[in-house]
């Protein structure tokens, strides 16, 4: 483990030149500069730590414009800011990070409850300044049992949340870095060229969701009819994370065949194709 010295002067010139390479949307006010040395009482949050996050070398004033500068404890605020910062999360962030990665379409829950719920904003020992590693992050406040049923779907199983997700938001559901059909292609390319599901369905295979429109529904994507609010897609048969069925079905299932009462009336399927 790399220890490292906020005050090494070899990695303050580096990051100080970094910092002026990195364009500031709207850079916070600059606070007077400090003779109190704030990590000499506050060194549990820098030292030993293999991540720093950049601003810390510009001095914690730099965002804590509301502290007075003195070594009386607790200080005194000149703000009524959370922390003495000089902005509320996410404002605070937006000061330097661009806004539009969090603002996209579907924006992840986990944002709006603020950032550091996922980051330090000082230094840490993961990576991209984490609170954990991924997929233990997300295991905070995502039910662990979901991804932990007897038939695994291996790139969840690895914990590769982030092949599939993006932690902040997306323009796709489920906060997906692809729509839920091309994401599922990366990988299974092939089961869009052959008769999908074919054994049961027939040559033509089933609809796959994404490809084709309903019919008589426009351009509309075709709705799941099974969860309200959701589009049809592979996730609508599979479960993309675990399953305690054959084929990670996501609804039980002995045989392939048996799946899609879930959906059809029984004797509809084939005849007239309903979907109750
Ligand atoms: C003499 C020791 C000492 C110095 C120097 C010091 N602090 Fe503190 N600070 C404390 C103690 C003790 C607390 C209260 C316990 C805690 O929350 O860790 C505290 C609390 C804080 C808090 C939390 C306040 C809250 O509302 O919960 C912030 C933010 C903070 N300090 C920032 C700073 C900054 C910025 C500096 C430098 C300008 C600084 N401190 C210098 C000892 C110090
Ligand atoms: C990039 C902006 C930023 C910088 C620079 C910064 N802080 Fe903070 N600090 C925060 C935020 C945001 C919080 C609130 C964290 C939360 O609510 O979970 C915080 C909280 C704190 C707290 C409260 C205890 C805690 O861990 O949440 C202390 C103490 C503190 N900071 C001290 C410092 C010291 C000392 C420095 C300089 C070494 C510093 N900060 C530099 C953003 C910053
Ligand atoms: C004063 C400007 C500033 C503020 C305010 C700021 N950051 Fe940063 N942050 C930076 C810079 C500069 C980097 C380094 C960028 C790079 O390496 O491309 C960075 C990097 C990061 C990284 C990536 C770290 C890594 O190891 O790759 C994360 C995560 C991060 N910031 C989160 C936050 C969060 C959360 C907040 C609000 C609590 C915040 N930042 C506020 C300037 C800032
Ligand atoms: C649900 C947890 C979570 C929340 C909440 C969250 N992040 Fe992140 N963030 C992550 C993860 C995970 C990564 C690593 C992404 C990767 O490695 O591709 C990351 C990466 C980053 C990076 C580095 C991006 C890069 O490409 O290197 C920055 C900057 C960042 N986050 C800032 C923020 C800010 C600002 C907020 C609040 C508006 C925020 N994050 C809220 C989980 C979160
Ligand atoms: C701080 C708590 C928190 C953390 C950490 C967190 N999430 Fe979430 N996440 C939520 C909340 C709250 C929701 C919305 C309620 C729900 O669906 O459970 C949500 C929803 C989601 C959704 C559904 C989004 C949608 O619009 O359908 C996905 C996907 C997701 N999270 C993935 C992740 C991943 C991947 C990680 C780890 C990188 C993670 N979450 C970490 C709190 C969190
Ligand atoms: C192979 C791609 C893939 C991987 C890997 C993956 N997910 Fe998902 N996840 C999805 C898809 C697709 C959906 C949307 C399913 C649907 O339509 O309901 C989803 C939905 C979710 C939801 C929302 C659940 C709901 O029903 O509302 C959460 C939370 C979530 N994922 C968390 C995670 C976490 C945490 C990990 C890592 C342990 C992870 N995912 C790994 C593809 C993936
Ligand atoms: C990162 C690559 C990757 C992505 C993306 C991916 N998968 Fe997989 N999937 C795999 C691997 C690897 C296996 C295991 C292959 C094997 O055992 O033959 C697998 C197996 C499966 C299985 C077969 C399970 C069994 O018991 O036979 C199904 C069903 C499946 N994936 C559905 C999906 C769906 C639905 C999506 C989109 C939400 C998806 N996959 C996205 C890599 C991926
Ligand atoms: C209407 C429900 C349904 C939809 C939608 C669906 N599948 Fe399947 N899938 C099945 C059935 C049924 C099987 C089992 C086929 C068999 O064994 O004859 C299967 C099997 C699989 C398998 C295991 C390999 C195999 O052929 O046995 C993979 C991988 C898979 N599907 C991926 C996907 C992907 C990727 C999508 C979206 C592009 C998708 N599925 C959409 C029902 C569906
Ligand atoms: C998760 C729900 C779901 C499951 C499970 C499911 N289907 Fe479907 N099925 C649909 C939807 C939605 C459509 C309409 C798709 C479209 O219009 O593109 C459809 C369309 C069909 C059609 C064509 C109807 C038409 O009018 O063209 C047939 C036939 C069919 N399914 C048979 C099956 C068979 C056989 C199975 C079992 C392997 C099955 N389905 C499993 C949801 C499902």
């Amino acid at each position: 483990m790399r220890t490292i010295s906020l005050l090494a002067p070899a990695r303050v010139v580096i990051t100080v030149l970094s910092l002026c390479l990195t364009p500031f949307a709207a850079a916070p006010a600059v606070a007077a500069p400090t003779e109190v040395d704030c990590t000499k009482c506050h060194a549990r949050l820098v030292v030993r730590m293999n991540f720093v996050h950049a601003p810390l070398q510009r001095g914690c004033p730099y965002c804590h414009t509301g502290i007075a500068v003195a070594r009386k404890v607790p200080h005194k605020k000149t703000n009524a800011i959370t922390k003495g910062l000089s902005a509320e999360q996410p404002e605070l962030c937006y000061g330097c990070h661009d806004r539009r990665e969090f603002t996209k379409k579907v924006v992840h829950a986990a944002v709006a409850m603020g950032c550091t719920g996922c980051h330090t904003p000082h230094a840490g020992n993961n990576e991209k300044l984490l609170i954990a590693a991924v997929p233990d992050l997300c295991f905070n406040c995502h039910d662990k049992g979901e991804f932990t049923k007897t038939k695994k779907h291996s790139p969840a199983e690895a914990g590769r949340c982030l092949t599939c997700h993006d932690p902040h938001s997306s323009d796709y559901p489920g906060i997906l870095v692809k729509s839920p059909y091309e994401i599922c292609l990366d990988c299974h390319g092939p089961v869009k060229k052959s008769s999908h599901a074919g054994g049961v369905f027939g040559k033509a295979g089933h609809s796959l969701g994404g490809e084709r429109p309903m019919k008589g529904a426009g351009k509309e994507p075709v709705k799941d009819p099974r969860r309200k609010g959701r589009i049809f897609s592979c996730a609508s048969c599979h479960n993309p994370h675990s399953s305690g069925e054959i084929k990670l079905f996501r609804y039980p299932a002995k045989t392939p065949s048996q799946l899609c009462s879930s959906c059809h009336a029984t004797k509809a399927v084939g005849s007239t194709g309903g979907v109750p």
